[in-house]
């Protein structure tokens, strides 16, 4: 019977993580476990960083970005003398089941140590929305409405002075933070690694546009292209001088959008009662409005179809 469990974030930090551990400390304290937030992701479950989290733990974290329990990457996690050392820190405080907030590699982590015999629920915060099993992960939405903040301000300055803005989002190799911010600010060219993309079409695209605007947009999905090359083609083969601009970190920082934090509530809930359940070696997705929990291995499948489902809108739309 599970009486303590881990709490922890890892990889790359989400807005709404806090919100996350919140909803995993209070639902759990409620259904009479202790919880011990363990600092820095795995790397701070192998070096035993670990401490006792009550309900005033994680008071007034809800609206903050980022996570309280700080997040690192850990590659040597996937070696199993590092993940033995780490479930023997677990064992010294008794603690008996985790629940991994974070993307793909957290999920891979979690899958390891569940067949070590770790109980483990997954919930799936990450800015690049690119686990398959969920509509959403916590963060993405926050994510989006900063891309499409900073691209609305990018088009003021690229229709005073007649340019093209062209602009790099994240997503590692998910192209749907680009693909919805392209239809959010109704750019003229998306280019994401699921939709690829003919340098011919996009400086057609461009002319296009000049012929009845003073501006043209063009989103990037980061590991694409070079931005600074497609500028200088840009600015060479249409009539509008171009401008490239990565916006980077930026996008993962900044309160979580009221959307975030119930999505990471109502998944932090749930991940107690899975755990309480038995559904261990799970994740929580949300799926066509409902929360649910299902398989990490399910959940980690091919997200394309998603993205070019997206894609399909946006072309209609330009
Ligand atoms: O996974 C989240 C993410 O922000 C990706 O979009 C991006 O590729 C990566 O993390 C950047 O990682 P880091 O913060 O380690 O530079």
């Amino acid at each position: 019977m599970i009486k303590k469990i881990g709490v922890l974030t890892s990889g790359g930090d989400a807005p709404g993580m806090n919100a996350a551990i919140r909803a995993v400390t209070r639902t759990a304290i409620q259904n009479g476990l202790e919880v011990y937030g363990i600092h820095d992701g795995y790397l701070g479950m192998y070096e035993g960083r670990i401490e006792r989290l009550y309900r005033k733990s994680v008071s007034e974290k809800m609206g903050h970005g980022g996570t309280f329990l700080g997040t690192a990457r850990l590659n040597e996690f996937t070696e199993r003398e590092v993940r033995v050392a780490a479930i023997a820190n677990l064992e010294q405080y008794g603690i008996d089941a985790l629940v991994c907030i974070g993307g793909d590699g957290t999920y891979q982590g979690a899958l390891a140590l569940s067949q070590m015999g770790v109980p483990c629920v997954c919930l799936p915060g990450t800015i690049d929305n690119d686990i398959a099993g969920t509509d959403f992960t916590i963060g993405f939405d926050t994510a989006l409405n900063t891309v499409v903040e900073a691209v609305d301000k990018l088009r003021d300055t690229s229709n005073s002075h007649r340019r093209c803005s062209i602009i790099e989002v994240m997503g590692r190799n998910c192209g749907d933070l680009a693909v919805w911010t392209a239809i959010a600010v109704g750019a003229e060219v998306c280019i994401a690694k699921e939709t690829g993309f003919d340098l011919g079409d996009i400086l057609e695209n461009v002319s296009k546009a000049a012929q009845s605007k003073r501006h043209a947009i063009i989103i990037v999905a980061e590991n694409m292209v070079k931005i600074e090359e497609l500028a200088m083609q840009v600015t060479l083969n249409t009539p509008f001088e171009a401008r490239a601009t990565v916006l980077g970190h930026v996008q993962r920082g900044g309160s979580p959008s009221a959307r975030d934090r119930v999505l990471a509530s109502e998944m932090g809930v749930k991940s107690i009662e899975a755990l309480l359940n038995g559904d261990t070696h799970h994740c929580i997705c949300y799926r066509q409005g409902k929360i649910v929990s299902m398989p990490i291995e399910e959940a980690l499948g091919d997200d394309t179809q998603q993205v070019l489902d997206k894609f399909a809108v946006f072309k209609v739309l330009w």
